[in-house]
Order: structure tokens, then C-alpha cells, then sequence
């Protein structure tokens, strides 16, 4: 991210922080920024006017609470918050003190997801009745928050994250969790894999499976009436990587190939774009809905 901040051009990286002064000093350095040891160093600088924030979900309320109070705007890192009732606070002082919280799904901002998306729309699939999405990845190393729910771990959190945000950006908002499991990880107590089905007021479900424990998988699809359209890297396209989407009709499979993108960079452009024009409130509302539907997948986990 600190590249691509560089790279769009819209913001200087004035400070990086660490709670170690080397390993600010070792990050900060190719970039000509300072180096700070100590978070809270950096939020009481008044030579800076937004923070990105990549500590573990765990941390984020304590983190994101302080800059906030300090008046920062925030590019938070997935998830924002440990759950629905800690996300609402947080969002509460960036409405009463009107700043930007934005959280870091940057793959919306890829080219290769407009043109996923224009076929739910476009008709050249028919109707949409069915999105299937798929991320998991080998297992981390134990020491790895991802395994540590003090700080916010766990595969849901992670990965099921994507499998929210994926599902209500192609289904809309208000989704019914209609069903949810997860497997939980005996040595440390978190959830290590899960699958949820959603659906919409329109009928169209998601169908949606993440974990810890998979071969490689990144990918999302359409299924409509006249046809289906699959693309892999959906998350995670390097800025090199051309983008391969399937397209599966009764006359044939006919793959296209897309220009590679940054979404780094787009990333940065559309949160130096909304602290510009003062556009705050959709990126709240979509935190919150984003929130809502983690809890209420946990909610059917238990029930
Ligand atoms: N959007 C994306 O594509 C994407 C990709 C990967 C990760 N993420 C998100 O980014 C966040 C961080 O993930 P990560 O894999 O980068 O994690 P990480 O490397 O384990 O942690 C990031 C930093 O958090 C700081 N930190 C503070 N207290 C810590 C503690 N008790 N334990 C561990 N680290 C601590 C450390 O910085 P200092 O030691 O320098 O203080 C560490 O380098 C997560 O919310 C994750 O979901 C997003």
C-alpha cells in the first residue's frame, strides 16, 4: 500500500510507524518518510491528515478510536472491527467529528470487477439467479494473528470478509443469512474455515465458502439463465496480471482477457477522492452493512 500511496500521487507518506524504531525506520526509508516508533507518536502529529491502518482486526478499535479523537481520516484494513457493536462506535465519532473511514477492499476498484459485475446487468448471461465465491489459502504459520483471537483471528474475519463484501456488492446491502457454518481449530479456538448461502429480496442467492486450509482459491461466478461467467485472482490481482474472465453460453466457453490494473493505487485515488468531496457516508454505510452481515453469519453458525 505505501508504494501505490506513492505512486497515485494524491497523498505525500509523511511518517511511518512501528512500535519497533528499526523496523520504522527499515519501512519508512525507501519512501523519504520519517520514521516513528510508537503508534500513538504519530496519531498526535498535526503535519498529518489521514492514517492507514494495518494492525491486526484486533487492534483496530483501540487504534482507529485514538485517531479518530485526534481528528485523522482512516483507510482501515479489513475487517474493521471485531464485530457489528464495535464497528457502530467507531462509526459514531467518524460521524460526530465527520471524518472519512474507509475500509481496505481494494479489489472493488480493479477494472476486471466492473466488468464482472456489468453481468448482472447487461443481460448477456440473462438473469442472474446464483454467485458462487471461493477464498482460502494454505495455513499461515501458528504465530500469525490469524490464529490468535485476542487480536481479531479467525477465517471469518479473514477470508469470509471477501465472501460479505463480495456478496453484497453484486446482491445489494440487505441480505438474509440462510444459513452459515464454521469449523472451528481445536488448538487455538478459532474458526479455520466456513460456508454461508445469502439471499436478497429479489430471490438471488450467494453461495459463498471460505478457510485457512484450501488449496488456493480466489475466484467468484455468475450463473443466469442464458449463461455463466467465472474470473480467478478476484481479490488478489497483482498489478502485473492480466485478468482471465470465462464466459460459458450454449454457443461455447469464450475466455476474455482483461488490461492488468492497480487497485492499490485506485484504492488511494477513491479515498483521497471522498475526503475531497466530503463523501463520507456511503463508505460508513457500507462498513456498517458490512458489519451487520459478519454477525449475522455468526449468529446462524450458533443457532
Ligand atoms: N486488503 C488486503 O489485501 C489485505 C491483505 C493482507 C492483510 N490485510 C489486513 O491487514 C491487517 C494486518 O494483516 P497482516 O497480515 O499485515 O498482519 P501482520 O503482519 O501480522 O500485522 C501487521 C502489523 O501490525 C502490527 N502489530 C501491532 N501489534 C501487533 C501484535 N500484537 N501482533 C502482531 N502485529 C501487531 C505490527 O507492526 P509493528 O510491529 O511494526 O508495530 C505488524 O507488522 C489485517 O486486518 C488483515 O486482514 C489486508
Amino acid at each position: 500500500m505505501i508504494p501505490a500511496l506513492v505512486q497515485s500521487g494524491v497523498a505525500q507518506c509523511v511518517a511511518v510507524a512501528s512500535r519497533s524504531h528499526e523496523k520504522a525506520a527499515e519501512t519508512a526509508a525507501p519512501f523519504g518518510a520519517e520514521a516513528v516508533c510508537g503508534y500513538e507518536r504519530l496519531i498526535e502529529r498535526a503535519d498529518i491528515d489521514a492514517i492507514y491502518v494495518p494492525l491486526p482486526t484486533g487492534l483496530h478499535a483501540e487504534w482507529c478510536t485514538r485517531a479518530l479523537e485526534a481528528g485523522k481520516h482512516l483507510l482501515v484494513e479489513k475487517t474493521f472491527a471485531s464485530n457489528a457493536a464495535e464497528a457502530a462506535a467507531m462509526l459514531a465519532l467518524a460521524r460526530r467529528q465527520n471524518l472519512l473511514v474507509m475500509e481496505n477492499f481494494q479489489f472493488q476498484t480493479h477494472s476486471q470487477w466492473s466488468r464482472f459485475r456489468s453481468f448482472m446487468d447487461s443481460g448477456e448471461i440473462g438473469h442472474v439467479h446464483l454467485v458462487r465465491s471461493t477464498f482460502g489459502f494454505p495455513p499461515l504459520p501458528r504465530e500469525n494473528f490469524r490464529w490468535n483471537a485476542a487480536l481479531g483471528g479467525g477465517a471469518l474475519l479473514d477470508t469470509g470478509a471477501y465472501m460479505a463484501k463480495v456478496s453484497q456488492l453484486l446482491l445489494g446491502p440487505d441480505l438474509e443469512v440462510r444459513g452459515a457454518s464454521a469449523i472451528m481449530d481445536a488448538a487455538t479456538g478459532v474458526d479455520s474455515h466456513g460456508e454461508a448461502q445469502f439471499r436478497n429480496a429479489r430471490g438471488q442467492v450467494a453461495q459463498v465458502a471460505w478457510g485457512f486450509d484450501y488449496f488456493y482459491q480466489c475466484r467468484a461466478e455468475l450463473l443466469g439463465t442464458k449463461g455463466k461467467v467465472s474470473l480467478g485472482r478476484v481479490f488478489t490481482a497483482p498489478p502485473d496480471f492480466a485478468p482471465v474472465l470465462c464466459i460459458e453460453t450454449p454457443e461455447g466457453v469464450r475466455n476474455e482477457t482483461l488490461p492488468a490494473d492497480n487497485h492499490y493505487i485506485n484504492m488511494w485515488r477513491r479515498f483521497a477522492g471522498a475526503i475531497a468531496n466530503g463523501d463520507h457516508a456511503a463508505h460508513w454505510d457500507a462498513i456498517e452493512s458490512q458489519a451487520r452481515l459478519l454477525d449475522a453469519i455468526r449468529a446462524a453458525v450458533r443457532a
